[in-house]
């Protein structure tokens, strides 16, 4: 088979280097790919943005299966246009992947079937936004959400009311994210663990993957600003079975249920990132609660880089089979083994960062047992590898235990250097 990749952070190098392994993948094909890409698959020069060379591209090269890494071709209707010339695409419709496309969108679908997610209110005008802010802070802390899409920029978890105040301001009058913040979610906020929960989906069948927690702020000991994550591990002690079975069945479930019988099945990965909420029950005895705070049309980043070397079912005949509606009849097994990623990023990043920056140490890292060196942002210039994005590397350990595959992520990372590169010391320090 022909396969066209389209991304090329972590999350696709690990897709890349999965689909590379597949027996049914002839040659692959990666738009735009990185430097790590490059060493197993042939790059594009196409932009993730532009969906008719995409198309132009499948056509003429005669591709048999698409796979899509980032929401945005997919919100834009890139499975559409592919699907309309008879190429199969792995990702979901865009009015599937409206699900991440608009939060009022998500919110409202959740509403109507009940699935549990934070009370919510949806404005389009600044003021009522701001009247409703002033009723609910005095006993409610709020988090403020751009509707469309923002690349992980949009949500403002407040806690003062100015703080609140501000970000309606920034998103809806001086139209700081665009067209993005034109229309807002304000939902209350959930304290809690958070958690990534992922499946693979036909529109019908799910098949549920390990549970992931990804940490989004910069800097040790959760703090700092977001991030598009900062590391992740597999698997979660705290997420138990019973958790996960109730997830699966008061949310995966029947979102998936609902968007096909409204006529938009969705297929692909579907990502719920989920509080799990501490509460008692009347009866007095203690429980947990999983609710939604985003829904994600696509593998996390960098989750993918952590559950693809885990995955034992072959990539090319799990997307086949999600693509055509046979799901049921594959079963889809992980090694019962643990990863963790720590993601180097640039000095200074999720702020204002420099490129073009080498790397030493590449090779020594790749080269110990049970580490895998997945690159985000980086690029080849004059032969040597440098930096070309926020978030740089991800350093990949694996092991029968989180201790022993933690171990391994911050063993490779010891090799690697440069200039001005930061990284958390706490994924999956559990003690810590
Ligand atoms: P979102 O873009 O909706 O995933 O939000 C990004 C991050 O903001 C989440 O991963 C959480 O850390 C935080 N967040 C979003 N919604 C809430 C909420 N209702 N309560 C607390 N934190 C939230
Ligand atoms: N790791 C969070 C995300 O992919 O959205």
């Amino acid at each position: 088979m022909r396969i066209l990749l389209v991304g090329g952070g972590g999350r696709e190098h690990a897709l890349a280097w999965k689909l590379a392994q597949s027996r049914a993948c002839e040659q692959l094909f990666v738009a735009p790919g990185n430097a790590g890409i490059a060493s197993i698959a042939e790059c594009l020069p196409i932009s993730t943005k532009d969906i008719p060379a995409l198309v132009q591209f499948a056509r003429e090269q005669r591709i048999d299966l698409v796979v899509v890494g980032p929401e945005s071709p997919l919100i834009a209707g890139l499975a559409d246009a592919l699907t309309e010339i008879g190429v199969p695409c792995f990702g979901p419709s865009r009015a599937a992947a409206q699900l991440e496309g608009s939060k009022a969108f998500a919110k409202r679908l959740m509403a109507e079937i009940g699935v549990p997610t934070a009370p919510f209110r949806v404005f389009d005008d600044p003021a009522g936004a701001k009247r409703y802010l002033q009723e609910r802070f005095p006993h409610q802390m709020c988090v403020v959400k751009a509707d469309g899409e923002a690349l992980g920029k949009g949500a403002f978890v407040c806690n003062t009311l100015q703080d609140a105040l501000d970000a309606v301001e920034f998103l809806m009058e001086q139209q700081g994210l665009g067209e993005a913040g034109q229309r807002v979610v304000i939902e209350d906020r959930l304290y809690g663990r958070e958690l990534s929960l992922l499946g693979f989906t036909d529109g019908e069948t799910i098949r549920p993957v390990p549970p992931v927690r990804d940490y989004k702020r910069a800097f040790d000991g959760d703090r700092g600003p977001n991030t598009g994550g900062m590391g992740c591990f597999t698997p979660v002690p705290d997420a138990t079975p019973t958790l996960i079975e109730q997830a699966m069945r008061q949310i995966l479930q029947p979102t998936v249920h609902a968007l096909a019988t409204r006529g938009s099945p969705y297929r692909g990965v579907l990502y719920a990132g989920l509080m799990i909420v501490a509460s008692t029950l009347p009866s007095g005895e203690r429980s947990e609660l999983p609710y939604v705070l985003e829904f994600n049309c696509r593998f996390g980043d960098p989750e993918a880089q952590v559950l693809l070397p885990l995955l034992k079912t072959d990539l090319v005949a799990i997307a086949q089979a999600t693509v055509e509606g046979r799901l049921a009849e594959l079963p889809v097994e992980f090694e019962p083994r643990a990863a963790v990623c720590v993601v180097l990023a640039s000095g200074g990043y999720p702020g204002d960062y420099r490129v073009g920056i080498p790397i030493e140490g590449l090779d020594a890292a790749r080269r110990i047992p049970d580490v895998l060196v997945f690159h985000a942002g980086t690029r080849l210039q004059n032969g040597q590898i440098v930096t070309s994005g926020g978030r740089v590397l991800n350093l990949v350990g694996l092991g029968d235990t989180l201790a022993t595959a933690r171990q391994n992520a911050y063993r490779a990372l010891a090799h690697i250097h440069f200039e001005g590169m930061h990284y958390r010391t706490d994924i999956a320090a559990l003690n810590a």
